[in-house]
């Protein structure tokens, strides 16, 4: 199956390199050095005007883009390209001034003054029609412009506002959503409980602190119908680029796991999936699990799009000034860290920031030049060595992979179970459970997709729901389906307990069908305190050959199995020798529950068995010492192994007889493979 997608732009099929450019923060005379400087540290793409709304229209309907031009002229001649960005992501200080209802209202009902960014009402008709203005006048003038490759739309939209235009919108939303009919709205929001029944749809507000706080339903379509009002926005600032430049891709950075927008569906109204990554190296945790963290996430923004390569929009290439610990990035890390972001899927390696800026909050963050203004550091050196490698990855340009294994991480399902009293305060770690269920699979190099409750399962062999508490319309149908067809799925203990506008099944958890699927009846959740433990026992002689005795903790349900055969059983309390894991087969297919959060020995055996049973796709046939993963990337015929060693010390993984190129050295390479501390090799064969 080929897995090649066309470059992000097809006029420039090559990794691009790059980072936010703000030159209008800078004296002319500097411009020309930074020409300089972008070719030197091997850059190609700078993400220009994110912020220069004021000095693009300094007063209302006056334009400058006289330096602007320049800037694109320079970046044309020195073969560069501009990912050119709508400037709304923070306004002139005239349009607060001059409409005061492009300024937020907190959910106190309290309207935000002017001031720092990201801030804005999302659905003031005067803010959208102020940047359908000036988008327009950006698309006109550099519709034809060379230089011009990508769309950066606005910057990391985010929150919501309440003010009085945003309520009847939402009011507007709801009516849609229920049909006219506000007695079906009550129902699926159990209003008649505390007698919060509503009578009109003016009654309905949104969600406050000083209002109403704890109407589940209500907080659900709240954050949906605000996740709404984003797309609606982002749509209308790209209207006019759709209309005047057709060929130019549109994208908008995401941040990652950042729990206000639904990435996923997001991602339907982008041409290609970007995002901003920011971890923090080298603290008490080892880069190994964080290293796996930031895979999960890059896995997450690849899957979005069916595999399509999305961009690293932005990136530290030394360190992020607002992190609690804002430590240099290591000897080495700086390119690990960036071929971390190739290797999942990305086609770019983008920084914030090009040049350090001189004053204000972000004056000590990483930068690629530094207030030195010269060449002559460590990070710049980083930078360009990097820059020198991605010039050799021209044949993993639209390269991909199509793994075996899916994992659900659900945004609808994290507001609910965020917002849900149940489980106890602080435990819940809804997308750190996601995350445990993954690292067996990162430690062993066996690529993963991420994906929404939406997505396709059919073309996976394992299939994995952790906590999975919502179900929304079609999921467990889906599931049924695919496990009917021979495919193996795995629930976790939270699993089917409430449909989309969080009513609970009735009739026996897991609902929707699962309960069948997975032949066990889920009757009670045990939480247990922080520092208590029981223990699961594996069945003497169980089908998967799980041995020995594993610890579990937080949470237990408490399970009778139907049709399922029990492989494991708690240790102790009152339900000691009651199921803790159980399968069931079901049409051509098996599903496995697990009743408890286990510790990562059970995990890590767990899906290690599976791995071997399905004998699911792996980067490299081959066991990797600790720390160390391997990630593919295909065209359907060659075959791109990163692998990556996120110790701070080398690491060595036997390749076994196969004979491989390195793609940075242009060496074969077999046998063992040396990585020094935070080494990446790429290989190709
Ligand atoms: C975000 C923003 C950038 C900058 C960086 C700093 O990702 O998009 O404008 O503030 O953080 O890390
Ligand atoms: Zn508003």
């Amino acid at each position: 199956m080929t897995t090649k997608f066309p470059p992000i732009n097809p006029r420039f099929p090559h990794m691009l390199h790059g980072g936010d450019y703000n030159p209008d923060q800078w004296p002319e005379e500097v411009w020309a050095e930074d020409m300089r400087l972008m070719k030197l540290a091997n850059c190609n793409a700078m993400s220009t005007g994110i912020f220069s709304w004021t000095h693009l229209e300094p007063e209302e309907g006056k334009f400058t883009f006289g330096w602007l031009d320049r800037i694109m002229d320079m970046l044309a001649e020195n073969n560069a390209y501009a990912v050119l960005a709508t400037p709304s992501g923070a306004r002139p200080a005239w349009l607060s001034k001059k409409y005061p209802e492009v300024l937020r209202v907190r959910e106190e009902r309290l309207r935000n003054l002017h001031g720092i960014r990201h801030n804005h009402c999302m659905t003031s008709p005067i803010y959208r029609e102020k940047v359908r203005i000036i988008n327009t006048q950006l698309a006109e003038r550099y519709k034809d412009h060379p230089a011009l490759l990508v769309w950066h739309i606005s910057n990391e939209y985010n929150g919501e506002c309440h003010c009085d235009l945003c309520q009847d919108a939402f009011r507007a939303w709801l009516k849609k959503r229920y049909n006219n009919d506000l007695d079906r709205l009550n129902k699926a929001w159990w209003t008649a409980f505390w007698s919060h029944t509503y009578t009109d749809w003016e009654q309905i507000e949104s969600p406050s602190p000083v209002g109403e706080l704890y109407q589940h339903a209500l907080n659900l379509d709240w954050k949906r119908f605000s996740n709404e009002q984003t797309f609606d926005f982002f749509l209308n600032e790209i209207k006019p680029l759709r209309e005047l430049t057709p060929n130019v891709p549109v994208t908008t950075n995401f941040m990652g796991l950042f729990p206000g927008l639904n990435y996923p569906k997001f991602a339907e109204y982008v041409d290609v999936v970007s995002w901003d990554s920011y971890p923090v190296w080298h603290t008490t945790e080892a880069d190994w699990r964080l290293g796996a963290q930031i895979s999960f996430v890059h896995d997450q923004n690849r899957s979005m799009k069916g595999g399509q390569p999305f961009m690293l929009m932005e990136s530290t290439p030394s360190n992020t000034n607002w992190q609690p610990i804002p430590k240099l990035k290591r000897p080495g890390m700086h390119m690990l860290s960036s071929l971390q972001a190739v290797a999942h899927g990305s086609d770019t390696v983008q920084y914030f920031q090009w040049r350090k800026s001189r004053g204000s909050s972000e004056k000590f963050h990483g930068a690629v030049v530094d207030h030195v203004g010269h060449e002559h550091t460590r990070v710049f050196q980083d930078v360009s060595d990097l820059g020198a490698v991605l010039k050799k990855l021209d044949g993993v340009v639209g390269t991909s992979v199509r793994p075996d294994v899916a994992i659900y991480l659900d945004w609808e399902n994290r507001w609910a179970i965020d917002d849900m009293q149940a489980l106890g305060r602080g435990r819940r770690n809804y997308p750190e459970t996601v995350l445990a269920q993954y690292l067996p699979f990162w430690k062993r190099g066996i690529p993963v997709d991420v994906i929404s409750e939406e997505a396709e399962i059919s073309s996976y062999k394992l299939v994995i729901a952790p906590m999975l508490y919502m179900l929304k319309p079609g999921v467990a149908e889906r599931i049924r389906a695919f496990v009917a067809n021979g495919g193996t799925f795995v629930a976790t203990y939270w699993t089917g307990i409430v449909d989309e506008t969080d009513l609970c099944f009735l009739g026996g958890w897991p609902g929707g069908g699962l309960r069948e699927v997975l032949g066990i009846w889920d009757e009670e959740t045990d939480t247990l305190t922080p520092d208590e433990r029981n223990s699961v026992l594996p069945a003497p002689g169980n089908e998967l050959g799980l041995t020995g005795s594993f610890t579990a903790k937080d949470y237990f349900a408490l399970i009778h199995a139907e049709t399922a055969r029990v492989l494991a059983t708690f240790g102790s309390d009152f339900y000691a020798g009651r199921p803790a894991l159980t399968v069931n087969d079901f049409g051509k297919g098996q599903a496995y529950y697990i009743a408890s959060r286990n510790d990562e020995d059970l995990t890590d055996a767990f899906y290690g068995k599976l791995a071997d049973k399905l004998d699911l796709l792996r980067a490299l046939p081959v066991e990797l010492p600790e720390g160390v993963t391997a990630q593919l990337r295909t065209d359907g015929e060659k075959r791109f192994i990163f692998v990556m060693n996120f110790n701070p010390m080398p690491a060595t993984v036997d390749l076994g007889a196969v004979h491989y190129r390195s793609l940075v050295s242009g060496e074969p390479v077999s046998g063992m493979l040396a990585l020094g501390a935070y080494g990446v090799e790429i290989l190709e064969g």
